[in-house]
């Protein structure tokens, strides 16, 4: 089987945490692609969707689900998304898609996180996975120092602005011990707008998808 096949089946299985007449939150990114499908086949029981991004309102559209503001919501019954690494609390690296400042606002709101997964994000010690931070572009020369400092390698993601306007560092040679204090020592640099270390907000549900079924893992 390949690893989209378990992504698949990870997606599927999400399904089974939607409330009837709620609203969702959507993440994005390949396994969220096969999530908004499989949402499609029961879109009649949610009420709408919360999406994190451009590229999933479109798919979310196109299969036919209402995308709601989530401006309008004080929380969430729900958070559906994946991530880049995730290790054994449950805490993530997220980001590879640039959409993570929009998917940790949903996730804070959501009073449960379903991680979707396929067996290789999994991970003793975040970081072999490079840490994207979103950056205002003035920030760049500052912040990729004070990364540095801390034992990162940091590299400028080339021709990607985000949905807000911002830039993307992804930290590479980081061996994140303590995700916590990662998470924090980094959001206290001045221009930063998120880092993808999902450590405070953990996950509170996995479901990996291997070859015999999904695994399902929670808090
Ligand atoms: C996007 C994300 C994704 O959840 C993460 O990159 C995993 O993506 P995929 O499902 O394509 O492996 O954080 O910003």
């Amino acid at each position: 089987m390949t690893l989209n096949e378990f992504k698949k089946k990870a997606a599927w299985a999400a399904l089974d945490y939607i409330c009837p007449g709620t609203v969702i939150g959507v993440g994005t990114g390949t396994t969220v692609f096969y999530f908004i499908q499989a949402l499609s086949a029961v879109k009649k029981i949610i009420y709408g969707a919360i999406s994190s991004s451009n590229s999933s309102t479109v798919l979310l559209k196109k299969y036919g689900i209402k995308v709601l503001n989530i401006n309008n919501f004080n929380s969430l019954d729900v958070y559906i998304d994946s991530a880049d690494e995730i290790n054994y609390q449950m805490q993530m690296i997220k980001g590879g898609g640039a959409a993570l400042t929009g998917e940790k606002i949903i996730a804070e709101i959501s009073k449960k996180f379903v991680c979707i997964i396929d067996q290789s994000k999994r991970v003793d010690v975040l970081g072999k996975f490079p840490l994207p931070i979103e950056i205002i572009p003035m920030a760049l020369t500052y912040i990729s120092r004070e990364i540095i400092k801390i034992g990162g390698n940091p590299k400028f993601r080339k021709n990607v602005v985000t949905e807000n306007g911002n830039i993307i560092l992804d930290v590479y040679n980081l061996h994140i011990q303590n995700p916590i204090l990662m998470e924090d020592k980094i959001n206290s640099f001045p221009g930063v707008v998120t880092v993808g270390l999902f450590a405070k907000r953990s996950a509170d549900i996995v479901l990996i998808g291997k070859k015999n079924g999904v695994e399902v893992i929670k808090k």
